[in-house]
């Protein structure tokens, strides 16, 4: 995830993968470079995503699938990859067993949802405590508490309406996703940063943990 090729999209959000005769059944895709906390396109509020048709968005969610994959992620925002726009795509089942393993594979056979434009209701005063990683800060881990029933709006890949009630670790990767539209990276949800933690320390932490 840190090494991949320079994209030709940085500033330039509509248009970008101007390749000739890429419709939006033949989009190109390639492998994005993800931005790093720290970059200022992770710390800003995306813009709202004018026309889903647009080529250059069927490519720009073309590419962003084929780099979440590769980059074994749950979720990606536009932002990761330096497009300020308001859309995110992610692989969210119900559940996972073991959010720490450092050898986990993440399970890519749950289903793909492309949400542009999303909205998020919160529809219960339950939190949950979660452990999430963010392609955009590489090698850590950090302990987060929200809320574990919601309700996200927005439109799929066609334009057409999507509407759909989330508990657990689905809720909680549309959460986090939606986050990085409003500038928010997820160590400033955190209450407790000694929290935080590097994944190779995670054995470490699991066992103070258990003693
Ligand atoms: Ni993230």
């Amino acid at each position: 995830m840190e090494s991949g090729p320079e994209s030709g999209l940085s500033g330039a959000p509509f248009g970008c993968f101007d390749r000739a005769g890429a419709g939006r059944h033949s989009p190109a895709m390639a492998i994005l470079k993800i931005a790093r906390m720290g970059h200022p396109v992770l710390a800003r509020k995306a813009e709202p995503v004018k026309n889903p048709a647009d080529p250059g968005i069927q490519n720009l969610i073309a590419s962003m699938i084929e780099t979440m994959i590769d980059a074994n992620g749950a979720g990606l925002a536009a932002p990761q990859v330096h497009v300020p726009l308001r859309l995110v795509v992610f692989q969210a089942p119900e559940s996972r067993s073991d959010t720490l393993s450092e050898e986990e594979r993440f399970d890519h056979t749950a289903p793909l949802t492309v949400l542009i434009n999303p909205e998020i209701e919160i529809l219960g005063p339950e939190t949950e405590g979660g452990w999430e990683g963010c392609l955009s800060v590489p090698g850590l881990r950090g302990f987060v508490e929200r809320p574990n029933h919601i309700r996200y709006r927005g439109l799929d890949q066609n334009g057409q309406p999507v509407s759909r009630v989330a508990r657990g670790f689905h809720a909680r990767v549309v959460q986090h996703e939606c986050d990085h539209l409003d500038g928010i990276l997820y160590p400033r949800r955190m209450n407790d940063l000694s929290q935080l933690i590097f994944e190779s320390e995670v054995r470490h932490w699991l066992k103070a943990e258990s003693e």
